[in-house]
């Protein structure tokens, strides 16, 4: 049977995940053959940990500019792996690349506005697709991951590395066990000051600079652009992915609608004005995105969840995670957790004692694995359920149902803030599956 034809009849197949996984393919040593498209900061952060595993075989790397294809070389030769296929000189160098027949899976950590091209012919291309955050900008792409996925039978993996944190899992395995009672209310978001980030040019010690685009470094190159034109939650996967897994989220549940407010435009002008002084260019550039965007959702089992995004101002970075249910409630911030009954009435305990109680299986497994990988671990998390995924033939255990209906998030509350919090509805990308699709996330014993 050709492997395409082979993962095509086995995805279909595939309808209890876990069981399929097993039975289905049984044999998991097999050598991955893994493809990098863009080998910027976060491509080679996967890189790196691909490198560290004995599963995987870098194959082709792709990139628009040369110093991170040679960063890559360097590393891929360092690591004593045999070159890797490169292919550059063009933005559409990527097309070529996915022409190659040695390659089963692709990692695609681009700028925002290539993910969705890049993942759609990725998995025409008869390639697992594992696309960085968030994985599309407008519904059409957000359908389109979906309607390919489903065309293709081929998976589309959003890497919400999120969604392995350590306490997040530990909290994700108290909701499965019953411990906050019924789920009511959750909270989440991406509060995180990027303005050393957004105006990186790189050529003055980080954080001195106030470039972005053609003079910016990295980020500051693509990403600061968002902020110049659009108005929304620009960046929603890394709060709403775990939130999304703790609600079964197009698995029995799914978001109905939603509404969004944003506030004033202050933090990045006064940011240019502070570190390069009235008289700079970019001071003149005025910003659409509001610095703190507050949207509500609304889902079909009736939790409500409110999901921020701010990073424009000054302040610590948090995701500001609140999962709250019939009997009890949980808090990243103060690492505080309160249930009836158990803790002291009315007063916060410390969530120490039960996040080591609670730890999830797959991090009791393989924490020593994940240590010095990045974000505290779960980066190897997110690479190693793509890995083994790929390895398997099996569907990926966040997939292009997420990555749609997480990623919606983006237009639905530009177009909300534009209307005045006028609420938006979510498209049902799974076409009535979510109502029998059942919960996979971290329920196998490998991945
Ligand atoms: N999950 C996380 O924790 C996390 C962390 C950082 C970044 N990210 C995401 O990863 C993605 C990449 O971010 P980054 O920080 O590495 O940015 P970056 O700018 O450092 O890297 C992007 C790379 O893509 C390359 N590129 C651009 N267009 C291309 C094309 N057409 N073909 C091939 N290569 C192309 C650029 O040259 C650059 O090297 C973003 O979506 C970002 O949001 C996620």
């Amino acid at each position: 049977m050709q492997r395409r034809e082979f993962i095509q009849t086995t995805f279909l197949a595939a309808t209890a995940f876990s069981a399929a996984k097993n039975v289905v393919f049984g044999k998991d040593d097999r050598t991955v053959r893994l493809a990098f498209i863009g080998v910027g900061l976060r491509g080679r952060s996967h890189l790196r940990q691909a490198l560290r595993r004995s599963d995987v075989e870098i194959k082709a790397i792709c990139d628009i500019d040369a110093q991170a294809i040679a960063a890559a070389e360097k590393m891929i030769n360092e690591s004593g792996q045999k070159k890797a296929r490169v292919f550059t000189g063009s933005e559409e160098a990527y097309l070529t690349l996915l022409e190659r027949s040695d390659i089963d899976g692709v990692v695609i950590a681009t700028p925002w506005l290539w993910h969705t091209p890049m993942a759609v012919a990725t998995m025409k291309a008869g390639k697992y697709a594992g696309v960085e955050v968030s994985a599309a900008n407008t519904l059409q792409e957000c359908w389109d991951l979906v309607n390919t996925s489903e065309a293709t039978k081929m998976p589309c993996m959003i890497l919400e590395n999120v969604c392995y944190r350590r306490d997040v899992m530990a909290v994700l395995n108290m909701v499965r066990q019953g411990l906050f009672g019924e789920l009511v209310h959750l909270e989440c978001g991406y509060q995180h000051d990027l303005r050393h980030v957004k105006f990186n040019n790189g050529l003055q010690p980080y954080g001195a600079g106030v470039e972005f685009g053609e003079k910016g470094l990295s980020e500051a190159r693509w990403r600061t652009l968002h902020s110049v034109k659009r108005n929304g939650d620009l960046y929603p996967t890394h709060g709403i992915g775990p939130v999304a897994t703790m609600l079964d989220i197009n698995r029995g549940n799914r978001f109905i609608s939603l509404t969004a407010t944003a506030s004033k435009t202050r933090g990045l002008h006064e940011y240019i004005v502070k570190k390069g002084g009235e008289d700079h260019a970019n001071a003149g550039v005025r910003f659409n995105l509001g610095d703190v965007i507050t949207t509500g959702i609304k889902t079909t089992n009736g939790e409500s969840i409110i999901v921020k995004h701010d990073t424009n101002l000054p302040r610590p970075y948090s995701l500001g995670f609140r999962v709250q249910g019939t009997k009890g409630i949980w808090m990243d911030l103060n690492n505080s957790i309160y249930f009836e009954g158990k803790s002291p009435a009315h007063r916060w305990e410390s969530d120490e004692k039960l996040m080591q109680e609670y730890d999830h299986p797959l991090w009791k497994k393989y924490a020593e694995s994940a240590s010095g990988a990045g974000h505290g671990g779960m980066d190897w998390f997110v690479l190693h359920a793509f890995v083994e995924s790929v390895k398997r033939k099996a569907p990926t255990p966040l997939d292009a149902y997420d990555a749609a209906a997480w990623s919606a998030i983006s237009p639905l509350s530009e177009n909300s803030i534009a209307l005045g919090g006028a609420p938006q509805s979510f498209p049902d990308f799974t076409r009535g599956k979510w109502i029998k699709r059942r919960p996979v996330f971290a329920l196998d014993d490998t991945y």
